[in-house]
């Protein structure tokens, strides 16, 4: 802990222009404070400081050109389970910020945090034959835990929480607080009848923060959406909403042989039309070609700065016509730097206790 704190204090305080002396000065608080407790208490600016880098390094994420813009509400202080509730909630107003999408991340306490069961805070429920396959592990749990779903195929599901030596339990938000954009297309009308939708803001709930190696368990985060991830892969997988015939029907394509370019077809108007809509409900959405050059950007600016940008190339291209940007056209180095986001390992302590 000691050497991993060492590290991100000295990157930090360099690249803030502390000078040599207060960073000395902050190494022999911290190394005390481990010795005497087993860890050590970050500054509030280490916190927000440190969960900005933790984006900066997010190799998966191709936003990152905004890292410096995230909005840290430090929640390290928070025990009740009202507080916990009220600091979710407004976490999902404020990043909502009427559609104008903000940046946001809440971080809980490192050592007694409450616990989120859920992937994201704002997510649809799955189950057999409708709604999002994906989440079909927390719908069960939260049916478990008494929920009532509607059964339709876009059922917020409600927040799965456990606050320390606490039952497990679900809060159902406050449906006001949830922003949707119903999904249509000015020149495919029958789009509309589908019913298709989405929610504005994504907030991943299930990774770990950490930094100069202290664990945040629970430190929810959003930017906003990328067109390509709802309209190439949440409604077009086969093993998430698979609707790419159904939509393809709508759009009144005849047929979808391969050679008639029609699979390709509908997946160039459902991302016209999920941007559009989003656009014209006010919500905040960037397009793939236009989040490449925000990312050539970010890796001009890193480079100034002199910071090497590790990625992640699979992730980094499009799902949608990769080859016009120009991240398909080279490498990364897939290097995972702290601090950093980190899928939770599931063991018996920590992952669904339904399951
Ligand atoms: N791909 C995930 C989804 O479709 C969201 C991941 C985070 N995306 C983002 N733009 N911040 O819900």
């Amino acid at each position: 802990m000691l050497n991993e704190a060492k590290s991100f204090v000295k990157t930090m305080y360099r690249e803030l222009n502390y000078n040599e002396d207060s960073i000395s000065k902050r190494i022999y608080q911290i190394e005390k404070q481990i010795n005497a407790t087993g860890t050590y208490e970050h500054t509030n600016e280490e916190l927000i400081y440190g969960a900005k880098m933790a984006w900066r390094n997010s190799n998966r994420c191709i936003g990152r050109a905004f890292w410096d813009a995230l909005t840290v509400n430090d929640a390290r202080h928070i025990q009740t389970e009202n507080e916990f509730i009220d600091a979710i909630e407004s976490h999902i107003q404020i990043a909502t910020n009427k559609g104008k999408i903000k940046p946001y991340i809440t971080i809980f306490s490192s050592h007694h945090p409450p616990q989120i069961f859920n992937n994201q805070l704002i997510r649809y429920a799955g189950y057999e034959d409708v709604g999002d396959p994906a989440e079909r592990k927390v719908t069960q749990l939260a049916e478990y835990l008494g929920w009532e779903s509607k059964h339709t195929h876009f059922d917020i599901l409600p927040l799965i929480y456990q606050m320390p030596g606490d039952k497990l339990k679900f809060h159902n938000y406050n449906p006001e607080l949830i922003k949707e954009v119903p999904i249509t297309h000015e020149q495919f009308p029958k789009l509309k009848e589908l019913g298709l939708k989405w929610y504005a803001v994504p907030i991943i709930s299930s990774m770990d923060l950490k930094i100069g190696g202290v664990t945040y368990p629970t430190a929810p985060f959003n930017g906003w959406y990328m067109v390509n991830e709802i309209a190439v892969r949440n409604f077009t997988d086969s093993y998430r909403y698979n609707l790419l015939e159904t939509i393809a029907e709508a759009f009144e394509f005849d047929t979808l042989k391969n050679n008639s370019f029609n699979k390709d077809r509908t997946l160039v108007e459902l991302n016209y039309a999920v941007y559009h809509s989003f656009k014209n409900e006010g919500v905040s959405m960037v397009d793939h070609l236009t989040a490449s050059k925000q990312f050539e950007r970010f890796e001009k600016n890193e480079q100034k700065h002199g910071r090497i940008v590790t990625g992640k190339w699979s992730w980094l291209a499009p799902p949608l016509s990769p080859t016009l940007v120009s991240n398909y056209h080279h490498g990364y180095k897939n290097e995972i730097r702290d601090p950093n986001f980190f899928y939770k390992k599931q063991s018996s302590t920590t992952g669904c206790p339904f399951h």
